[in-house]
């Protein structure tokens, strides 16, 4: 499905000033595409998310998605956050058919699809473990079948793996671009890892702060599953940089 953001703007309203968490943003996101909205912290890449998936809404601004506007969540959407938000007294299992439940899917077909989601994130030997035995990775692979579990056509993503150690984290993103590429969802995924967008995105959001906005964006028409050491990887990588520099004069040396 497709997501259209058109001059979206939220302020929050704080006692002693106004925060422009994002501002006349617009931003087209095709069917089955993956985006990374990446920039600094604050720069509004949440705010923006929280929108997209309905829990949050905007001043001004519309969503449409597939071209019919909406004001609210739904089943076509599916968020995961940066910290699981998993169910502790539940298993593995039980917390990947959690959605299911609510929505009053029978307990076979739930655990059938518990299941099948599990294998897709490697986790079928782990279904009755409890959360708390799982290692950090693990649970964000929970995390990610308890989303798909409920077969969204958007997949939001809040820097879901930005509390995994590198090697975690490379091995996830290869993951996630297999099911990207088995279930063909559109994903908006935010993160301010600059390697982590470049190896992930099909368009990269560079978004900058203070207020909040869209500084442009960076379209990569590399094959994935892309090679992080590859000349392409570099080039693009060179061109985000670039980009970074543009607002922020003390980019390059910052980050090169
Ligand atoms: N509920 C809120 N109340 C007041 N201000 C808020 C609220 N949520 C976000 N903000 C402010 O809006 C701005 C954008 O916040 P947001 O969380 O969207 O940034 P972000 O890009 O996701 O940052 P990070 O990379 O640190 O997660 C920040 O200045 C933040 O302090
Ligand atoms: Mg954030």
């Amino acid at each position: 499905m497709s997501i259209d953001i058109t001059n979206v703007t939220r302020t929050y309203h704080l006692p002693d000033k106004n925060v422009h968490a994002i501002r006349h943003v617009d931003l087209h996101i095709a069917s089955h595409e993956f985006v990374c909205l990446l920039g600094p912290s604050g720069c509004g890449k949440s705010t923006l998310l929280k929108i997209l998936s309905g829990l949050e809404r905007p001043d001004e601004g519309t969503l449409e998605i597939d071209g019919t506007k909406v004001n609210g969540p739904g089943r076509e959407r599916a968020v995961v956050f940066q910290d699981y938000a998993l169910l502790p007294w539940r298993t593995v299992r039980e917390n990947v058919a959690f959605p299911l439940e609510l929505a009053h899917v029978s307990r076979k077909d739930r655990e059938e699809k518990a299941q099948e989601y599990l294998k897709l994130v490697h986790l079928e030997k782990f279904a009755d473990a409890y959360i708390h035995q799982l290692s950090g990775g693990m649970r964000q692979r929970v995390a990610i079948a308890r989303a798909l579990v409920q077969q969204p056509d958007i997949l939001l993503m809040d820097e879901p793996f930005g509390a995994l150690d590198a090697f975690t984290r490379m091995e996830l993103q290869s993951e996630l671009v297999k099911i990207w590429q088995a279930k063909r969802p559109t994903i908006v995924f935010v993160t301010h890892d600059i390697d982590e967008a470049i190896f992930l995105g099909d368009k990269v959001v560079i978004m900058t702060p203070n207020p909040g906005k869209v500084h442009s964006i960076v379209e990569i028409p590399v094959g994935k599953p892309r090679h992080r050491t590859g000349p392409d990887f570099n080039f693009y990588r060179d061109k985000v940089y670039k980009e970074f520099s543009l607002v922020n004069e003390y980019a390059v040396e910052y980050y090169i």
